[in-house]
């Protein structure tokens, strides 16, 4: 791509109205890939997202010995090996920018006698590691990492691995999915413990293919996820549903532009992923959930969403899991709010694809909102629906390799005076492939 195509102008045009459908979900498409390269036979997955990250994942699952074919029809099948019989990768395992893939993939790869090197882009290279090597090492698994525990990193894998029990120090489904992939090949049980739920994609799909899981509730709602090993995976049929974390871009540009009317279908509406929907409505948002039903053991809907007028409020800390991905272009909806929104507990974003508190806050403010950028989250006085931005002011935003800081200014850009550049919209390619194109298509400029 040339520096033309990355460098976009998002500027203030007509309303946004139509029929939408987003690509598939970014963490049910990787799992899919990885599970179905684990089961004996051939799977098929409809509707994987296509973006950068998950093609990481196909590639390092061929590079592992799966056979992963695309077909014409876009339908994906997958050969799988069996659980313990992946290899030894010729060459290191290049994750880009995809966080999932990586710590995924040491999860699986930490119970085989495997040894495999993760490379990465300049913000995966940042990102912190040793949440998940600390728990694989525990189950015998061996890493030499650059200095902090960061790629690019080298795992000898173990077998057999040694069953552990363990407690979840930050809330991640990375790295609870990472513990009960590499339980998968350990004998005996495996155990995570769950203070604060997470996206539970991969409890959902390990039974789904026959793994032999379980998942207890406690009074207090901390989970106790068990997975006995070794396990025998069947291959699946599986139908990905519309990423939630992508239907927020579309559903947030129409709620902050006047006249605007859209509805986003098949939009996956998973409990543990589903929190931005009730904020914006408790915001006052215009968002109905209609036709409901059950796609791949996944919650699905069609959403209807027109312009509202929001109003500020305070986000309970215990939300932030199940909008993790959702605060930035959240943030854009609250700076158009009336009074003002406060969220907290929101650490986590500081170490997401770039420190997307501190982005947020910086580029928010550069396009005149009133934001307070505070250690774990920030308070913002929105605009009560007046655009943002100064008259001829058309400031330039760094998207710094973070794909949601890319879209979330992009829709930001739609309500303001004089519009704005964002200097790098290639990492979209990583989770949105089509986003800018959708966009033009819903405002009628396509
Ligand atoms: C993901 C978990 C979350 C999320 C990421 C995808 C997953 O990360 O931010 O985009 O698929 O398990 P953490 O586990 O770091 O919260």
């Amino acid at each position: 791509m040339t520096d033309i195509a990355r460098n976009m102008l998002f500027e203030p045009g007509g309303p946004l109205r139509g029929t939408v459908a987003v690509p598939g979900d970014k963490s049910i498409s990787h799992r899919s890939l990885m599970l179905s390269a684990l089961a004996v036979g051939e799977s098929r997955i409809s509707g994987l997202l296509e973006g950068e990250d998950v093609l990481a994942t196909a590639a390092a699952m061929r590079a592992l010995g799966a056979d992963v074919q695309r077909g014409s029809d876009g339908t994906w099948r997958i050969h799988g090996v069996g659980v313990g019989a992946l290899t030894q990768p010729e060459t290191a395992l290049e994750m880009g920018n995809s966080g999932t893939s990586t710590r995924l993939l040491m999860g699986l790869l930490a119970s085989h006698a495997v040894t495999a090197t993760f490379t990465g882009d300049a913000s995966l290279s940042r990102r912190p590691m040793g949440r998940v090597t600390t728990p694989l090492g525990l189950m015998g698994a061996e890493f030499t990492t650059a200095p902090g525990g960061r790629l690019p990193l080298t795992m000898r894998g173990i077998v057999p691995a040694v069953p552990i029990e363990y407690r979840l120090p930050v809330a991640s489904a990375q790295v609870k999915s990472a513990v009960l992939l590499a339980g998968l090949n350990t004998p005996g049980t495996t155990r995570v413990i769950e203070p604060v739920p997470t996206r539970d994609h991969s409890e959902r799909m390990l039974k789904g293919f026959g793994a032999r899981i379980t998942v207890e509730r406690e009074a207090d709602g901390t989970r106790l996820i068990s997975i006995t090993g070794e396990a025998d995976l069947r291959p699946q049929v599986l139908a990905v549903p519309g990423d939630p974390s992508s239907a927020a871009f579309p559903i947030v540009a129409a709620l902050i532009t006047p006249g605007s009317d859209v509805t986003v279908t098949n939009v996956g509406m998973n409990p543990t992923r589903a929190g931005l929907f009730e904020m914006l409505r408790a915001m006052g948002a215009d968002l109905t959930i209609t036709n409901e039903r059950e796609v791949g053991g996944e919650p699905v809907a069609d959403l209807v969403v027109r312009h509202s007028q929001l109003t500020g409020i305070e986000v309970p800390p215990e939300m932030a899991p199940s909008m993790i991905d959702e605060f930035p272009i959240f943030f854009v909806a609250a700076a158009h709010a009336k009074g003002v929104t406060r969220t907290s507990g929101l650490d986590e974003l500081r170490v997401k694809e770039s420190d997307r508190l501190a982005l947020m806050a910086q580029g928010l403010a550069r396009i005149g909102a009133r934001v307070e950028e505070q250690a774990d989250g920030l308070i913002i006085t929105g605009t009560d629906g007046e655009p943002l931005g100064g008259g001829n002011d058309r400031p330039t935003i760094a998207a710094e390799l973070d794909h949601r800081i890319a879209m979330s200014f992009a829709v930001a850009g739609l309500h303001t005076r004089g519009g704005l550049l964002i200097d790098d919209m290639s990492p979209v390619a990583t989770s949105f492939p089509g986003f800018a194109e959708m966009i033009a298509g819903l405002r009628g400029d396509a």
